[in-house]
């Protein structure tokens, strides 16, 4: 495929990288601050990103820029009609108005928080493993995640998602507690708990713990590039999906519509 990158920041080289290894096309890098893009773009000026990504000839684009940035370029880039894989994140509230906008347009896109295979897999082994662990009351589950000390939110989205896939397995558990404790849990209360630290890319855990021994399930990401090999291979599929009709064009997709 030819594609066109709208953010040529961390995530946009690695994404540059695995794509060429793929054997795709990357035919525009487009960026309001980074010297090496193939095209500058003042700040907010979404259109000129679209005007961007349509001359370059572009067959799909994947977009990883900033949540400031990312309604304006959705908005403006739907229009055109190319599939769009969206990794930037923090705009979840907006999910459905976008979904309205796309469908409008015409056009289709696919997010995710996590683009890593690995973690959508991960998602799927913790709700099965609470779904076996939750007939079991010698066991109780909570969750953990620890990230590099640049992070600026806790906790983060992809232990959210974790949370919520083991709470769809594990009745019992009804309510995330992110916050410090000053009394004890709450039977139906899962703990989910951060640590900033260094470098780390990116842990998670979930632990089912009784009192003869605990089962720990861990996701460690060892660098982006699980992320930028996701976003590729997303953007591949959402292709040929809408080629094949097994999705329909207009509106807003996610990883399980994709891959399950
Ligand atoms: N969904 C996932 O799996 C996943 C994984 C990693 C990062 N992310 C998200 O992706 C986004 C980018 O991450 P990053 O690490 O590459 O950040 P980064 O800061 O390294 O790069 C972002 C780039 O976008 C550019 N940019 C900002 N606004 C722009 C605009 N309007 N048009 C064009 N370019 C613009 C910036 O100049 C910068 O070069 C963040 O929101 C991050 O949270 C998502």
């Amino acid at each position: 495929m030819k594609i066109a990158l709208v953010g040529y920041g961390k995530m946009g080289h690695m994404i540059e990288l695995c794509a060429k290894r793929d054997g795709h096309e990357v035919v525009a890098t487009i960026d309001t601050f980074a010297p090496d893009a193939s095209v500058k773009v003042s700040e907010g000026d979404a259109d000129a990103v679209a005007r961007a990504v349509k001359s370059s000839g572009a067959e799909g684009v994947i977009e990883f820029t900033h949540p400031s940035s990312v309604i304006a370029n959705v908005k403006a880039l739907l229009p055109l009609g190319l599939p769009l894989v969206v990794g930037t994140t923090g705009w979840n509230d907006k999910h459905a108005e976008i979904a309205e906008f796309a469908k409008n347009v015409g056009g289709t896109l696919m997010t995710a928080g996590n683009f890593s295979i690995g973690v959508n897999m991960f998602y799927r082994i913790v709700e099965e493993a609470a779904k076996i662990m939750a007939d079991f009351n010698e066991y109780d589950v909570a969750t953990w995640e620890a990230h590099h000390n640049q992070k600026a939110d806790s906790p983060s989205g992809t232990a959210l998602e974790i949370a919520r896939h083991v709470m769809k397995g594990y009745p019992s558990k009804t309510e995330i507690v992110t916050d410090a404790f000053h009394e004890r849990p709450k039977a139906n209360q899962l703990h989910v708990s951060s640590t900033r630290c260094g470098n780390i890319p990116g842990t998670h855990k979930v632990f089912f713990d009784g009192t003869a021994d605990t089962i720990e399930l861990t996701h460690t990401a060892r660098s982006r590039e699980g992320f930028a090999v996701g976003a590729v291979k997303s953007l591949d599929k959402l292709n040929k999906a809408l080629k094949t009709g097994k999705l329909t064009k207009g509106g807003l997709y996610g990883w399980d519509d994709l891959f399950n």
